[in-house]
């Protein structure tokens, strides 16, 4: 997932032909602030400090393992996005990277959108206070309930994903009483450059309705027809964890094509178009991603060409970056409970959680970093793979990474980047238990979710 390039590293080489390692850093106990969040530094003691606070306080005080999320970064990167894209556009964060009530209120404050795909993310956001015309809504299959709720309460945009549901949702807001605000998400034909599991706009996946044979104008046609629907404009995400913006460009262009089309059959200017979220984000050093107000202007560029080429008013754009904010923001704070060196091969440090609290490592093949957070160490680097205390030998938290060689059991050792889609995908495989998240700013810490507990999972299970 991470585009790190995979030279052969320089201990354990011959035996490691398929190592994705790169050679050791310079200093093992430098924090590249590319891969950690922004408030992230080493104290006089070389302890791991987030927000003022040391990890070892935190992890006496909440235990481990832990994600920290670092509150002003979060803060500041919303509000990095709201100004790239300024008034004329409008940013909608993606629960689905890691949503809790704290990050809706914080979300308020800082004047995003939120788009919620499922109606436990529409009861988070609503519970927390998020204006309902301010939540989209999003999903490939959304029940007929909560369609029903999305519309009662006022949801601002409801993304159309299947002809069914354009049928359906007009055929509910007008049981109702109400005409819903809609897009239509189509599948502009583009194969984005990432994990097959996280590329959406090719044609052979479950999103959207294809641009391709008429399909999207069919739907835009029947939408328009349809009483209990107001269409406001066309959606199309492409994909998730990706660095090239051609693929945006080609679906910016593809959907103004498809306006160009709506004007030309019925005389109708859709106001708005979406172009998703999908952002990457910095998971090694490797990595590289744009800055938002990069992403702004290519994206209000290229819209702004292609409609006057194509003489139609420049439609409000709008973005869905979730991992871009929530992802660089936490860290996951492990403590390390065995250290096995496998001759010739490589180290296995375990650690007290694993792929219940990180899946992508076993499910994309993804890439992360960690470091000794607990203090610093001039001992030599050693080759690496941070695992978890799961029942599966795919149960992988950092592949190949290295370590000072003296880790030892005791050690607090934190994983940078997990802010999206760890703790939302987060299971209790093992009857694990969650880790919580903490909140940190200025010196304070706070728990915004709290760890699961064996009540939570016998409360579950009911006899
Ligand atoms: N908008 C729509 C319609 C989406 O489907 C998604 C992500 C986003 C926005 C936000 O994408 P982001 O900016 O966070 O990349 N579990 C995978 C990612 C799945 C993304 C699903 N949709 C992972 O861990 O990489």
């Amino acid at each position: 997932m991470s585009r790190s390039a995979h030279p052969a590293g320089p201990r354990h080489a011959d035996v490691m032909p398929e190592g994705h390692y790169t050679a050791p850093p310079a200093d093992l106990n430098a924090l590249d602030p590319k891969v950690w969040a922004r408030t992230v530094t080493r104290d006089e003691d070389g302890a791991v400090t987030v927000g003022g606070i040391g990890v070892t306080r935190l992890a006496e005080e909440f235990g481990t393992p832990a994600y920290v999320l670092d509150e002003s970064d979060f803060r500041a990167r919303c509000r990095a996005w709201a100004d790239a894209f300024g008034q004329d556009a409008d940013v909608f964060y993606a629960g689905k990277a890691f949503l809790s009530r704290a990050v809706v209120r914080w979300l308020k404050e800082e004047g995003l959108n939120l788009d919620v795909c499922s109606g436990g993310e529409l009861t988070c956001a609503l519970d927390a206070g998020m204006p309902a015309e301010r939540i989209a809504f999003h999903g490939n299959n959304k029940t007929a309930e909560e369609i029903e709720r999305a519309v009662t309460v006022g949801v601002g945009r409801i993304v159309l994903d299947s002809f069914q549901e354009i049928a359906r949702v007009s055929h509910i807001a007008q049981r109702l009483g109400k005409r819903q605000r809609v897009q239509i998400r189509v599948t502009v034909g583009v194969e984005a450059h990432t994990h097959e599991f996280i590329a959406t706009a090719h044609e052979d996946q479950k999103f959207g309705i294809a641009l391709a044979g008429g399909q999207a104008a069919e739907a835009v046609r029947r939408a328009l027809t349809l009483d209990g629907l107001e269409l406001i404009g066309i959606h199309s995400h492409i994909g998730s964890q990706i660095f090239d913006m051609a693929g945006f460009e080609v679906s910016a262009r593809r959907v103004v094509q498809l306006l160009a089309e709506v004007r030309d059959e019925h005389g109708v200017e859709l106001p708005e178009i979406d172009l998703g979220g999908g952002l990457g984000i910095a998971y090694t050093s490797e990595d590289d991603p744009r800055e938002p107000h990069e992403i702004a202007k290519a994206l209000g560029d290229i819209v702004t060409r292609e409609c006057e080429a194509a003489g139609l008013a420049t439609p409000r754009i709008s973005v869905e970056p979730g991992r871009a904010i929530v992802g660089p923001t936490a860290f996951t704070l492990y403590e390390v409970g065995t250290v096995k060196p496998l001759d010739g091969l490589r180290t296995y440090v375990s650690v007290d959680g694993g792929m219940s609290d990180n899946i992508r490592t076993a499910l994309y093949d993804a890439e992360y970093t960690v470091a000794l957070a607990s203090r610093t160490s001039d001992a030599e680097p050693m080759l690496v793979r941070v695992v978890g205390k799961h029942c599966e030998s795919g149960d992988i938290v950092v592949k190949d990474a290295f370590l000072p060689s003296d880790i030892a059991p005791g050690d607090l050792i934190a994983v940078p980047a997990t802010g999206a889609y760890c703790r939302s995908m987060a299971s209790n495989y093992n009857h694990a238990l969650r880790p919580p998240v903490l909140a940190v700013r200025d010196g304070a810490a706070r728990v915004i979710v709290r760890r699961e507990t064996e009540e939570d999972l016998l409360r579950l299970d009911v006899g």
